[in-house]
């Protein structure tokens, strides 16, 4: 088995939160919020995830000690919560989301919080993976097409240590199956599942 799920107990919604998570998630719905009534036209794929519980999710991984190393990238990543609560870990962090608007509030939130976190506008899928086409007629709300955020990067997906993404219901094996195509044996996908909860696993 290329993937090796890793149960993520429910006791994590017990973990405490830093003040400086408290305070980024705070600013970070209300930056949302505003957004959203701003904006004229909706951005159909952005749903916020759970931050509380991905913030513990984070704890409970660091924790563990179970990244092999400190890069972690938020794909599809919307407001950059994730990367941004990631940072406050000091960990090397970086956001890929797609729509420009939405990089956009990511620096602006990342600046007012003097957060490193560093956000890339573009595809997260890398070019050249063979199955792709296949595997994209299964997913509705992800963009399907490939880009070349990584060289801007100058990091490839082979250099992270941990993914977060939150997929629509449904659509997680198509982030699992690009994932296992590209990344680090030994590097960790974590996914936010909506009621499920957290999942976890790592490419072995
Ligand atoms: C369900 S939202 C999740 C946002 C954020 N990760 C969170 O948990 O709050 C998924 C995001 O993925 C973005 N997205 C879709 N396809 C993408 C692609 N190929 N590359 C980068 N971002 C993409 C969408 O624009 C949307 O903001």
């Amino acid at each position: 088995m290329p993937l090796h799920s890793i149960a993520v107990p429910d006791s994590i919604a017990k973990l405490p939160h830093t003040e400086d998570a408290e305070r980024l998630i705070d600013r970070a719905n209300e930056r949302i919020e505003a957004f959203m009534l701003s904006e004229k036209t909706t951005i159909e794929n952005f749903v916020p995830c759970d931050f509380h519980l991905l913030d513990q999710a984070l704890t409970w991984i660091d924790q563990n000690h179970l990244m092999t190393g400190r890069r972690f990238c938020e794909i599809g990543s919307g407001f950059g919560v994730g990367a941004l609560l990631a940072s406050l870990r000091q960990w090397e962090s970086v956001g890929i989301e797609i729509e420009p608007r939405l990089v956009e509030q990511s620096n602006e939130l990342a600046d007012e919080l003097q957060n490193e976190a560093q956000f890339y506008c573009g595809s997260f899928i890398p070019r050249g993976i063979d199955d792709l086409a296949d595997w994209a007629t299964e997913v509705k709300n992800v963009d399907s097409e490939e880009g070349d955020v990584y060289d801007e990067i100058g990091w490839d997906m082979g250099d992270f240590d941990l993914f977060f993404a939150f997929p629509w219901p449904g659509e997680h094996g198509f982030f699992e199956a690009v994932f296992e195509a590209c990344a680090a044996d030994g590097a960790l996908l974590l996914t936010y599942r909506g009621r499920e909860g957290m999942d976890l696993v790592r490419k072995v």
